[in-house]
This record gives C-alpha cells, sequence and structure tokens, in this order.
C-alpha cells in the first residue's frame, strides 16, 4: 500500500489564505463559524486562524453529523450526533465541511441552521468530488475540486484512521 500526496500542506494552507479573504470580504461583524464534525476539525482550525488574520473575529460552535459509518459509500442517512449550543437566530452562519460528495450532510447542516432562524447560511468545504451530488446544494466557497478516488488526511479519514495527516492524500494498492 502506497499513499500518495494530492494536495500539500503548503498547498492546503496557501489556499486556506485565499478563501479567508473571499469569506471575510463578504461576511457580516456577527459572524458564526459551524463546523461538522469530525472530518472538518483540522480545515476548521487553520481556517478560523486565517480568519483571524483578515480582522474577523467569528465565534464557533459544533454540529456532529454521520452519514458513512465505517463504510467508505455513504449510508444516505445523516443522523445527529452533537448539536450546536450557541444562538443562531439572526446570525450570519457560516458551515464547515471537509469534503462535498452526495451533499446530504451539508444539505441537512444547512436546513438546520435555517430552521432555527439564521439570517444567512453559507458553506465551505475543503474538496468538492464533482458529479457526485445526490441533492441540489452548492457549497458558496471551495478550496478544491477533488478527483473522483476516496482520499484521506487533514482530517478526512478511512475507517477513523488517517486523519492525522498534514495533506490529502489517496491509498494505492
Ligand atoms: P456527503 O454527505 O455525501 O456529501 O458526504 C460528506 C461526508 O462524507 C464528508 O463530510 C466526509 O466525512 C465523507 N466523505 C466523502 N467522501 C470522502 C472521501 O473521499 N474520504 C473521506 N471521507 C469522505
Ligand atoms: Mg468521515
Amino acid at each position: 500500500m502506497r499513499l500518495s500526496v494530492l494536495f500539500s500542506a503548503e498547498e492546503i494552507a496557501a489556499r486556506i489564505r485565499a478563501l479567508a479573504g473571499e469569506i471575510a470580504a463578504t461576511s457580516e461583524r456577527d459572524l458564526l463559524v459551524v463546523p461538522i464534525l469530525t472530518g472538518s476539525f483540522i480545515f476548521a482550525a487553520d481556517l478560523l486562524r486565517a480568519l483571524h488574520e483578515t480582522g474577523l473575529a467569528p465565534e464557533m460552535d459544533f454540529i456532529s453529523l454521520s452519514s458513512y459509518g465505517t463504510g467508505q459509500k455513504s449510508s444516505g442517512e445523516v443522523q445527529i450526533l452533537h448539536d450546536t449550543e450557541l444562538r443562531i437566530e439572526g446570525r450570519d452562519v457560516l458551515l464547515i465541511d471537509d469534503i462535498l460528495e452526495s451533499g446530504r450532510t451539508l444539505a441537512r447542516a444547512k436546513d438546520m441552521m435555517m430552521a432555527r432562524g439564521a439570517a444567512r447560511v453559507r458553506s465551505c468545504v475543503l474538496l468538492d468530488k464533482p458529479g457526485k451530488l445526490a441533492v441540489k446544494i452548492k457549497a458558496d466557497f471551495t478550496g478544491f475540486a477533488c478527483p473522483d478516488r476516496f482520499v484521506v488526511g487533514y482530517g478526512l479519514d478511512d475507517a477513523h484512521a488517517w486523519r492525522q495527516l498534514p495533506f490529502v492524500g489517496y491509498l494505492e494498492n
């Protein structure tokens, strides 16, 4: 088994600085950043600090959604494992996810925030796997287009392994 680098730590860091600039240029003062756990935790931590560099002072709260279990194929059902605690009503919410595939996770999170009266809900994903959408949704901010293969690292897992890698890569036999 060989691990190949798809997006290096340096490429990711540069892309996050650019994303933070785009987000800052269009954000309200009362920004609430909501990472969707678990896969987005490293991306969210780096993006939050990049947002700080732009002069923003966002608050952060977390939701944990799961559609995968330990398989590599989406089960189609999105479960809420942990919910937010901060006020959502009237706020400018930015959802953060690691990767957009079927779109079910992001769609579910967006519905939850809208139902709680968010003033605006936008989303930022590190990776977008084109051609896999099962629901109609588009991220407002995207890091990279991702080739159609199962990727790991920088927070993304395969059955809970590989999250610790500083880059995004894939396993080859
Ligand atoms: P969606 O609900 O199908 O859009 O899937 C989004 C979730 O599936 C992500 O938050 C990831 O946790 C997981 N996922 C989708 N593709 C991959 C992959 O290539 N590697 C690791 N996790 C993935
Ligand atoms: Mg996952």
